[in-house]
């Protein structure tokens, strides 16, 4: 493949706390799929990551546990790379704030905006949030606390460095408003205008004297660099920026990329332009922040006390799993709700049954039909033809979607053609061509579309999910290196697979997993005793309508923030130890599954419910009942005294997951 250019993208420096959690595993993996993505794609790629070592924090910790902070940070961060290669995180380099090719390149660029008269001495007074390592302006704390984590502040005062952004103010709104590609998503923008630059940009207290783990400013040694000016100058002094070994930094620099999260945009796309352009050296590309995932609304994190351990997940599931629910489950660029339920209902629907299924099915008819040789192309019909340009048109989509860093849609676009190649087997029923001399004719063909699909999307869930393409490949028999390429599924015609190779049938890609299993493994085995009712005897599909006092009326706007939408009963089972809950299983169509407990027990069995499409308040805030947790409501209707109830439907042919109003 041509050469395409460079690109250079980084994830933000990580804090070494004892154990990095999903949140942070979200970032490292959407970074690395866009590498994998550039590489694969033909692009000349440099992925950057590592630990941001300093701080007054870490001088604490380090304190507490009685040993020196290097001897404390060397130990995370060995921990930090094992977590990294077990989710196949492909990093070029990773710099540690602590290297001394970093140490050297934070004083270099110091001194320099020093000798420019870009940073000058004075006193500092000011709110300093330490967990956070920043300093916040009256104007910025909310509530007299950080803004950022909500923890109490104080008030420092000491001999400090300046670095002057107040000279910088517009001429980096106007860098800003020139270049609307820079900050991204377009919503961080307006943020940082409204936010940040407009209200003012007040001079930057640089370095500090009461801190001492850090990198002392070589020209005045009491003194020691504010970590942010630390950490952000990682993105240059791994490449070798200002050494005689620069050869990185002339070939990638300005990064294509910096990967943050939402809270940290404001700490690149305002103070690190301005160090940068005030040295002279040009700006990175683009800043992307990405959302948050959350748990409950609230965004998952150590102080919180709401993370989830990746290394689990990873090896239980394995790190592929992982990182294609990372990826696929939530618009890159929002926050997103982390579920176990929805990750293990993810792997069970899209990996266990579309992919694993459309694999399984390929490789065994083959075997079954043909010996397990790859047959030739017989008769083409335009069922086929139909197929082959989807697969051929696929590729381009998914480039476009994660070029916009919308790794969703680019999943998305490939599980359409999984999905629309397992309604092919449906369609053509290759069971029934096998039967006939005619069938046999169009039966290679059917098998050969299939598997030549099943090597392409073989190669395009790579950038996801490394090591599924070559497990995929071994079943197919497909030892060819340039059938695995980009290329080979981005150019050409459709026909590429050599008729003739020996297809291996293996274990399934991606097990089916009982889900409920999966749940209750880490659900705590004793049901705290609390006061209130158990979801046996509590309503569980909230109080009768004759309990309830409805006002007279509401306006439209009430009622439209009830979200109403028409989902199909998958599974249904009851409840061990309820007589009124059965457990359904529901499928929303695109907007993938819930699971629901519904109080209907004494009017339908599981078996009629299984099938029923059904009406669901869909965005009702998630509920335990009887232990299990209930993601909406199904609606029903039901006569005063309870004894008569019917639930509500629409007519026949309504998508799943379409929405009512
Ligand atoms: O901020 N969901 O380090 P960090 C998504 N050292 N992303 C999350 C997350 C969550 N729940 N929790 C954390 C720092 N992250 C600095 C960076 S760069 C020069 C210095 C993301 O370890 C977070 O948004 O606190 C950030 O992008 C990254 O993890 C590192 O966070």
């Amino acid at each position: 493949m041509q050469e395409r250019g460079k690109f250079y993208i980084t994830t933000p420096i990580y804090y070494p706390s004892d154990n990095l959690h999903i949140g942070h595993a979200y970032c490292s993996t959407a970074a690395d799929s866009m590498a994998r993505f550039k590489k694969l794609t033909g692009y000349d790629t440099y992925f950057l990551t590592g630990t941001d070592e300093h701080g007054a924090k870490i001088e604490r910790k380090a304190k507490e546990k009685g040993v020196t902070p290097q001897a404390y940070v060397d130990h995370i961060v060995a921990g930090i790379k094992d977590l990294w290669k077990l989710m196949d995180i492909s990093y070029d380099d990773f710099i540690r704030t602590t290297d001394q090719r970093h140490v050297e390149c934070v004083q270099r660029v110091f001194r320099k905006l020093y000798e420019n008269g870009d940073i000058y001495k004075s006193e500092y007074e000011g709110w300093y949030c330490t967990p956070c390592e920043s300093f916040w302006t009256e104007l910025q704390l909310k509530d007299g606390c950080c803004p950022d984590c909500g923890r109490p502040v104080e008030r420092a005062k000491e001999e400090s460095y300046f670095f002057r952004m107040s000279k910088y103010q517009d001429w980096m709104i106007q860098y800003i408003q020139e270049h609307p590609d820079f900050i991204q998503p377009p919503s961080r923008t307006n943020e940082m205008i409204n936010n940040f630059l407009k209200p003012g940009l007040e001079d930057l207290c640089v370095s500090r004297t009461s801190i001492k783990w850090g990198i002392p400013v070589d020209f005045d040694s009491k003194h020691t660099v504010y970590v942010w000016v630390d950490a952000l100058t990682n993105y240059i002094s791994a490449l070798g920026f200002g050494t005689e070994h620069d050869e990185l930094y002339r070939k990638y620099w300005p990064a294509d990329v910096h990967l943050v999260g939402k809270e940290i945009v404001r700490f690149h796309s305002i103070i690190w332009p301005i160090m940068l352009h005030a040295i002279g050296e040009p700006l990175p590309k683009q800043i992307f922040g990405h959302g948050w995932l959350v748990i409950n609304g609230k965004k998952m994190g150590k102080s919180v006390g709401n993370v989830v351990d990746p290394v689990v997940l990873c090896n239980r599931y394995s790190s592929d799993a992982v990182r294609y629910f990372l990826m696929r489950e939530m618009p890159f660029g929002s926050d997103g709700e982390f579920t176990l339920q929805s990750m293990l209902t993810r792997i069970n629907a899209d990996l266990a049954n579309d992919l694993g299924n459309l694999v399984s099915r390929t490789v065994a008819m083959i075997e079954k039909y043909y010996d397990g040789t790859l047959p030739e192309l017989g008769k083409v019909e335009d069922v086929d033809r139909t197929l082959w340009q989807e697969a051929l048109e696929t590729p381009g989509k998914v480039e476009n979607s994660v070029n916009a860093f919308q790794f969703s849609s680019a999943l998305s676009e490939i599980w359409q053609l999984i999905g629309d190649c397992n309604k092919y087997i449906d369609v053509t029923s290759p069971w029934i061509l096998a039967k006939s001399e005619e069938g046999k004719e169009r039966l290679s063909t059917v098998l050969y579309t299939l598997a030549e699909c099943v090597r392409r999307v073989a190669v395009m869930v790579g950038f996801v999910m490394p090591r599924t393409p070559e497990r995929i490949f071994a079943q197919l028999g497909l030892e060819e290196e340039a059938l695995k390429t980009w290329v080979s599924v981005a150019e050409g015609d459709f026909a590429r697979l050599r008729a003739g190779t020996r297809v291996h049938k293996g274990e399934a890609l991606f097990p089916r997993l009982d889900i409920q299993k999966e749940l209750e493994r880490d659900a705590p085995k004793e049901e705290p005793k609390k006061a209130e009712p158990k979801g046996e005897e509590k309503k569980p599909a909230g109080k009768s309508h004759h309990e309830v006092e409805y006002p007279a009326e509401i306006s439209i706007d009430d009622f439209a923030k009830v979200k109403l939408q028409v989902a199909r009963v998958i599974a249904c089972e009851k409840v061990e130890k309820s007589k009124k809950l059965l457990k359904l299983q529901l499928s929303l169509g695109p907007d993938g599954q819930r699971q629901v407990l519904s109080g209907i027990a004494a009017w339908y069995t599981p078996e009629e419910m299984v099938g029923k499409q059904v009406v669901l308040v869909s965005n009702l805030k998630p509920a335990k009942l009887a232990g299990y947790e209930s993601q909406g409501m199904v609606l029903c209707a039901a006569t005063g005294d309870d004894s008569k109830l019917k639930l509500l439907t629409v007519e026949e042919g309504m998508d799943d997951g379409a929405v009512i109003s």
